[in-house]
């Protein structure tokens, strides 16, 4: 049976790879997109999730427009590292537009429609899935699941030494969703690791769209050497890791409470895991410690071949 996903993303280059790898796959069937802002604008990652979907000739799946910034602070972006678009290489410009549904209607809409047989698959900052369990209390229960990329459960982080990005740019939807989602949390511990070779990409950028525009996608940590054709070394993935755990159980998990700073400074989007149990709380959610780096390997480089 497929599992159906609905893509919650910022693209972004890294979710740019994931939704392209998740339309590949026949174990996943993705019902719609909503965007978020995180990497870059509101007006950017609509833009580039639909230049994906043009991309792959896939413009059925519908797409709708998320919220433009975190739950109350302002949003801070990550041109610096995905491009000034917010996403590298020449994707098509898209010819299709956004359903006329705002992006938490519609995962609601959704989640009503698919019920248990529904995975949200969240790889930006939490906002859209925090507001629409604001309107849905019952959300986690009603759906199948929610898988995240995001944080740092017992690893540095990425924005602060503690946070890692989505959880950084959005604390208090993160904080939300991991306290009330139960969700499987797909962070830093893991993504870091799940990493593609230079050759890999360095390969795939020799041959003709899509592989080239998704070559540019996965060397998104190294921009410039991906124009000259030499990566330097392996390519972190973060929001890929995500779906191949849904299609190939690549990664080990622990239950934890988890909770999630909101706090300003070093502890911004920190998550605080409880390993031993100090609080006595009940776990709050699944937690990614250990991946198979080269089943996640085989199994992406078994997906570029269908695109
Ligand atoms: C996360 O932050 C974003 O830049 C990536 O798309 C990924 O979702 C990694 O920290
Ligand atoms: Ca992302």
């Amino acid at each position: 049976m497929t599992r159906k996903i609905l893509f919650d993303t910022d693209p972004g280059c890294d979710d740019a790879s994931a939704l392209s790898l998740a339309l590949a796959s026949d174990e996943l069937e993705v019902v719609g997109v909503t965007t978020v802002a995180g990497n870059t604008t509101i007006e950017n990652t609509t833009r580039n999730a639909l230049s994906v979907l043009e991309l792959h000739d896939r413009t059925d799946v519908p797409v709708a427009r998320g919220c433009a910034a975190p739950l109350w602070r302002p949003l801070e972006t990550a041109e610096h590292v995905h491009g000034s678009s917010g996403i590298t290489g020449s994707p098509p410009v898209p010819d299709v537009e956004t359903i006329d549904t705002s992006g938490t209607r519609f995962m609601l809409e959704q989640v009503y429609e698919h019920g248990d047989e529904l995975t949200i698959v969240a790889v930006g900052p939490l906002t859209n899935v925090a507001t629409a369990i604001a309107i849905e209390p019952d959300l986690p229960e009603l759906i199948d699941e929610i898988a995240i990329m995001g944080g740092a459960a017992l690893c540095p982080g990425n924005s602060t030494p503690e946070a890692e990005f989505n959880f950084y740019v959005d604390p208090e939807a993160a904080q939300r969703v991991v306290r009330d989602g139960n969700p499987r949390l797909i962070g830093l511990d893991v993504t870091q690791d799940a990493t593609l070779t230079a050759e890999f990409v360095e390969e795939l950028a020799e041959r003709d769209d899509p592989h080239r525009t998704l070559a540019a996608w996965f060397g998104y940590s190294e921009v410039d050497a991906i124009r000259e054709g030499e990566l330097s070394g392996e390519q972190v993935v973060h929001d890929v890791t995500v779906i191949i755990d849904l299609i190939d159980d690549i990664l080990e998990y622990r239950r934890f409470p988890v909770n999630v700073g909101t706090d300003d400074g070093d502890f911004r989007g920190a998550v605080v895991c409880d390993v031993n149990d100090v609080t006595g709380t009940p776990p709050t959610a699944n937690v990614a410690l250990e991946v198979n780096v080269p089943a996640f390997r085989n199994r992406i480089a078994e997906l570029i071949e269908k695109l």
